[in-house]
């Protein structure tokens, strides 16, 4: 998924700065992974840690890692699901279509009609097989983070969901195939949550705390709302031009609330090991960031350029910005 702020292209060098201050045998390592979003962090150290513990605030976020992270069991027949999900004739009136779709007169453009009907269709069988037990847990975040990683595949946006495109882009007018989305299978026992880090903080312990909390004013929940649409398939009335549901504000994208926020979770956090990435343009500044860090251990800092893209709204294509810095900040702490 191409999600702002996503660790994809830093994951291997991530991974590396942290096997150089814990050690590379992280085998009975409690990793959790707060702000996960994609969930590529905890991916990349699920295959290395005794426990992964992943956590967002949003319930797309949530979905993915029930399945990309919780999900460890290799689950029976899964194909045959996405198959007859991929072949059922399709409803007409659903939810996404009725409010996203310009055919159902809703004016708004997110999916071509034939895609927005296609995910009512899968959405609402995933419904009725989880309400009968058809399926259990595992096989329905499995057959949701499936629909929701092939849904924003089509998806009629520039990048995010705070717009949809006038037209229907090249990509969007491609019929929507439900495809699988794959788990790493292991042993382990994973844990996922959809809290607010600061909340949780306070209920957990572990060995390495990775956070990647948003870095400015941009809300995800109100630039991925179709995403939290589709995996909670509730009815609500959608608002405005862009057909938002109420959304969660973060403090981490307040500039008044980011650096208290921050140190009370340095200060609660019961791990010996936390990295903090952030962008060299956040919010808190570097000094900031660092102050509250040292209070409580020993600190450092490397970092790495990397050659940043932007959304080109008018051209609906991606170009290259400026290089910029993406910092890992490192504290061993001393009380845990
Ligand atoms: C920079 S993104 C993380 C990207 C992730 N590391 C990845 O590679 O996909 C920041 C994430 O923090 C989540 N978030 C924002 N505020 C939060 C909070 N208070 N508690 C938990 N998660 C939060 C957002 O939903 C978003 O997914």
């Amino acid at each position: 998924m191409n999600y702002i702020g996503s660790k994809l292209k830093l994951s291997s060098w991530i991974e590396e700065e942290v096997k150089k201050v814990v050690g590379n045998d992280l085998s009975q390592k409690v990793f959790c992974d707060m702000f996960a979003g994609t969930g590529i962090i905890g991916r990349t150290f699920k295959k290395d840690v005794k426990q992964v513990i992943s956590n967002d605030l949003e319930h797309y976020s949530l979905v993915l890692n029930k399945n990309y992270i919780q999900n460890h069991e290799a689950i029976a027949d899964k194909e045959k699901y996405i198959q007859e999900l991929n072949n059922l004739p399709l409803i007409e009136n659903g939810f996404i279509y009725q409010n996203y779709c310009i055919g159902s007169g809703s004016e708004r453009q997110y999916f071509s009609d034939e895609n927005g009907k296609k995910i009512d269709t899968i959405r609402t069988k995933i419904k009725e097989w989880k309400q009968s037990d058809k399926i259990n847990d595992s096989l329905y975040y499995f057959l949701l983070a499936s629909l929701v990683e092939s849904a924003d595949k089509v998806a009629n946006t520039a990048s995010v969901y705070s717009a949809f495109l006038k037209d229907i882009k090249k990509s969007a007018s491609k019929a929507l195939v439900l495809e699988a989305a794959p788990f790493i299978e292991d042993d382990s026992l994973h844990l996922v949550f959809n809290k607010d880090s600061n909340e949780l903080i306070k209920e957990i312990s572990g060995d390495i705390l990775y956070l990647d909390p948003p870095y400015n004013q941009r809300q995800y929940s109100a630039y991925y709302h179709l995403l939290n649409t589709i995996t909670q398939y509730d009815e609500f009335t959608p608002k405005g031009k862009t057909g938002l549901r109420k959304y969660n504000r973060s403090d981490y994208s307040k500039k008044q609330k980011v650096c208290n926020s921050f140190e009370d979770l340095i200060k609660n956090a019961k791990f010996e090991y936390i990295f903090l990435s952030y962008n060299n343009e956040g919010l808190m500044s570097e000094y900031e960031v660092k102050n509250i860090m040292q209070k409580y251990g020993k600190y450092s800092l490397v970092q790495k350029e990397y050659q940043r893209f932007k959304v080109d709204k008018t051209q609906n294509r991606n170009h290259k910005a400026n290089k910029t810095f993406e910092s890992l900040h490192i504290l061993v702490k001393d009380n845990f």
